[in-house]
């Protein structure tokens, strides 16, 4: 069978690295990743998140967008399609299944996050920042949201804008914000790291995000790297393979794989850069949690020149990020809906729209009225990132790397790639054996079945990947031939 043809294109050659780090660049980089960071005590954390980034959210990337261009579809038909052209089996279709709805789940509590952005343009526009303290600005982010109609309010705008937006269609929206907003959140992120380092603890906020503590390796550390790599490149949920899909052919994928990655990595480090100076100039515990950029940023605003205009500035860019971000998200259940089911976008968005309204109040009541509903110990709010995050992004990235490693002719990828030979070598070998040996040692070590840390224990992890490079390669061939004569 021959390629698809593909039904969208972006509009430039800049278009799908304008709208995949639209996607990647978001809450994740200034606000999951600074709390998490603090939460998991800092340098060893980060390390491990730089090193899931490189071994298996790099490779991963690649394979995603490669399988979304050549199945030129939605992640479920899409997969369905590269599968087809290979006679496999078609239940490969379930992993495209799984990333939507993770991509759907991520939305239903990152526009209660977002909202969080939304309202604090507005708040520092209307003064209810200039608060003294960092205690004092806990107040009011506990404040607004303990009260569910503020909360529940600035939800559903985000909720709103995004499916006005999706309906639309993404490419010419995405594309045009996308020329100015990047540089611009660069531009602010380095002014406040200017900032942080003439006025913050710079020194020890350095110190902090890189000082390694092999004793701070827990297993929940290294799974929350893990996972957090994964949501930080949108990886896994739908979102980068519906946007691959609509790139050109002939486009280089590795290469715009790189940009997007180190774009998303440096902002990460940025926004940890500029935060966490403030946080420990103001004595303040960087193992608050969510509301961790909310109680510090305002305070940094407040000392500096012009902070009033900066800090609305700021949230602004933040929110705009956001929604480039659940934009994406949302891309591929539309882009779902309009193919199979041949709804148009603005029908396919309100349909997804409802429930999404549905489940965002009810993740958003999880700091207010729904704080004691909690299912295993988590409210739906958390319920849903940790699911999302920890496990089914992480099971659907080793489930792409193994459909493309081991089950596709040898040919496609080959072919999809572009790559020199050691290029594609060195992507196989990392889809092959390393992504999936590292997903699964966490994995395995996350459920306490392994006694000892794996990473620490780094021989293991060679010992388990050589172990693996071997068997594959003894097996592969008999695994090609069955699927050669299915
Ligand atoms: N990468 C986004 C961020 O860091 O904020 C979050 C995200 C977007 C996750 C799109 C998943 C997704 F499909």
């Amino acid at each position: 069978m021959s390629r698809e043809k593909p039904k969208n294109l972006w509009l430039s050659r800049w278009g799908f690295v304008l709208a995949a780090t639209g996607s990647a660049v978001g809450l994740g980089n200034i606000w999951k990743f600074p709390y998490i960071t603090g939460e998991y005590g800092g340098g060893a954390f980060v390390l491990m998140y730089l090193a899931c980034i490189l071994a298996i959210g790099i490779p991963v990337m690649i394979t995603e967008i490669a399988l979304g261009r050549r199945g030129r579809g939605s992640p479920l038909d899409a997969i369905g399609r590269v599968v087809r052209e290979n006679n496999g089996n078609p239940a490969w279709k379930a992993v495209g299944g799984m990333a939507m709805l993770a991509g759907f789940m991520i939305l239903c509590f990152y526009v209660v996050v977002a909202g969080w952005a939304f309202a604090y343009t507005w708040k520092m526009l209307d003064g209810s920042l200039a608060a003294p303290s960092v205690e004092a600005l806990g107040a009011v982010f506990e404040s607004h949201n303990a009260n569910p109609w503020a909360l529940g309010g600035w939800s559903v705008l985000v909720a709103l804008l995004t499916l006005l937006i999706v309906g639309k269609g993404v490419q010419a929206g995405v594309e045009r914000a996308f020329r100015w907003m990047m540089p611009g959140l660069a531009v602010m992120l380095l002014v406040l790291v200017g900032y942080s380092f003439s006025n913050g603890s710079f020194g020890e906020g350095v110190a902090f995000l890189f000082t390694f503590d092999a004793s701070k390796l827990s297993g929940e550390a290294l799974l929350a790297a893990l996972g957090h790599a994964f949501f930080t490149l949108s990886l896994a949920s739908g979102a980068i393979l519906t946007y691959g899909s609509y790139i050109p052919d002939g486009q280089s994928i590795a290469r715009t794989t790189f940009i997007v990655a180190i774009a998303d990595t440096c902002v990460a480090l940025l926004a940890g850069l500029a935060i966490f100076p403030v946080i420990f100039a103001n004595g303040m515990d960087p193992s608050a949690g969510p509301g961790l950029i909310f109680m510090s940023l305002p305070l940094a605003f407040q000392q500096m020149p012009f902070g009033t205009a900066f800090g609305v500035l700021f949230f602004a860019m933040v929110s705009v990020a956001a929604l480039t971000s659940a934009i994406s998200m949302i891309e591929a259940v539309v882009a779902y809906l309009n193919e199979k089911h041949g709804l148009s976008r603005p029908r396919g968005a309100a349909l997804a729209g409802a429930v999404l309204l549905v489940i965002s109040l009810l993740a958003m009541l999880s700091f207010n009225v729904g704080a004691d509903w909690k299912l295993f110990g988590m409210t739906l709010f958390d319920g849903l990132d940790y699911l999302t995050s920890r496990w089914m992004m992480p099971l659907g990235g080793i489930l792409m790397a193994i459909l493309a490693g081991y089950c596709l002719r040898d040919g496609i990828m080959r072919d999809e790639l572009g790559l020199s030979a050691g290029g594609y070598a060195l992507w196989l070998f990392m889809v092959r054996y390393v992504s999936p040996v590292m997903i699964m040692l966490v994995f395995l070590h996350a459920l306490g079945w392994l006694g000892f840390d794996p990473l620490v224990r780094w021989y293991w992890v060679l010992g388990a990947i050589g172990t693996l490079a071997v068997l594959g390669e003894l097996l592969r061939p008999g695994m090609q031939r069955a699927r050669v004569r299915a």
